[in-house]
């Protein structure tokens, strides 16, 4: 490989030949006089490359035309190669991008503009993309270098690595999408909720009742979504309806089942109607006694690439249990909700010893290892 030379070094050597002109004031010491003899140029050369290669950012020069005549080690593992000097003009990446994936022209680049314009230029967003395909977002500070008459031999240019400010931006934006989506959401089913309260209760006092509780299970299962991260486990949300019901008999709640991570909208939807399962419970099965109990088991299938939640809640101990002559809120959330939101299917038995409900969510497949693009380049 080449190795990299440039006027940076004569720059360096300059310093050091004119250090004794500097005074020692404020932040520069000077150098003790020493009886070991002066460092060879080759050794000085040495020293200097080691500095420049310690350094975590990207550092290169060009002359005047363009031509890279230096570069870091930072450099040469941000452009994903290290391309042999005096061949590429204004950057030793092949192939530049603006920060919406569009191609940059060499010629266009913030080192081109230093040099042509004879002035720096500071924070110029761009990308490289590396041979192996790869994408590297950076900000470029490039200032030109002038000799000691001031004429201009080329430009520095420093490239900062921006990989993970960019991924950080990207989380925060997909959360504001996010939060943005889960109001609306939440409105659209408040107002739901609403309106069929009102019309399956019979006084003022039964609809503001059943809507408190609907509410606050509402809230609950969103405490979960805020607390827990994107995704709700299907017991946390059993546990956040049933907990409050368990006065500790033996038996009064079972819940038997894997641990299934729910997306903020099954876990909104399963979270009410596992509301509207244990309110029935408490006021007309096996919650409404002592000694009754719930039992809830369930499990994910996996065919193929899709999966499937199943779960059975089963009420026994409780009252006797006899055909409904009406149906309410509880009913049509089952019948019509959860097929229209989330397209699950539950079936009801109103079995004589306890209801028995059977219900199948179809969930979201498991992303696949190599459908992402992990590339990090932008969007062309
Ligand atoms: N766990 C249960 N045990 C016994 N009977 C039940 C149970 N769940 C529901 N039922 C019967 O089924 C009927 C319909 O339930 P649904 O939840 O649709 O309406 P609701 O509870 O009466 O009113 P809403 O849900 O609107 O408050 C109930 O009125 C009740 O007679
Ligand atoms: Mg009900």
């Amino acid at each position: 490989m080449d190795k990299p030379r440039g006027f940076l070094e004569s720059e360096f050597e300059r310093l050091v030949a004119t250090r004794d002109d500097v005074a020692a004031d404020g932040n520069v010491v000077p150098f003790p006089d020493s009886p070991r003899p002066e460092p060879t140029l080759r050794e000085r050369e040495r020293r200097f490359h080691s500095l420049l290669n310690a350094l975590p950012a990207a550092v290169y020069t060009t002359d005047t035309d363009g031509h890279v005549n230096y570069y870091n080690d930072a450099a040469a593992e941000l452009w994903g190669s290290r391309p042999p000097l005096g061949k590429l003009a204004w950057c030793g990446s092949p192939r530049l991008l603006w920060p919406d994936g569009t191609p940059l022209p060499h010629d266009q680049s913030p080192m081109a503009i230093a040099v042509k314009e004879n002035r720096a230029v500071r924070g110029f967003e761009g990308c490289t993309e590396r041979p192996d395909g790869t994408c590297v977002p950076w900000l470029a500070y490039p200032t030109p270098l002038h000799d000691e008459a001031g004429q201009l031999v080329g430009a520095v240019n420093m490239l900062v690595d921006i990989t993970e400010r960019k991924r950080i931006e990207e989380q925060q934006s997909l959360m504001v999408r996010e939060l943005h989506h889960r109001v609306k959401n939440t409105l659209a089913t408040v107002q739901a909720i609403m309106g069929s309260t009102a019309r399956s209760s019979e006084t003022i006092e039964d609809f503001k009742t059943a809507l408190i509780a609907r509410i606050g299970s509402l809230a609950r299962t969103h405490r979960l979504l805020t607390d827990d991260g994107p995704t709700v486990s299907f017991g946390d949300i059993l546990k956040n309806e049933l907990d409050a019901f368990d006065d500790g008999s033996e038996g009064r709640i079972t819940l038997t089942g894997p641990d299934v991570l729910l997306s903020s909208q099954l876990a909104v939807s399963l979270g009410m109607a596992v509301h509207e399962l244990t309110t029935n419970a408490a006021k007309f099965g096996a919650l409404s006694i002592y000694g009754g109990k719930v039992d809830v088991t369930w499990n994910v299938a996996i065919e193929k690439s899709r999966r499937t939640l199943t779960f059975d809640w089963v009420e026994s101990s409780g009252p006797a249990v006899s055909e409904p002559a009406r149906h309410g809120f509880g009913s049509r959330l089952l019948d019509f909700v959860l097929p229209g939101q989330i397209q699950a299917k539950a079936t009801v038995d109103y079995a004589r010893e306890g209801v028995r409900i059977h219900c199948v969510v179809p969930l979201p497949a498991e992303p696949e290892a190599d459908s992402a693009d992990d590339t990090g380049c932008p969007p062309r």
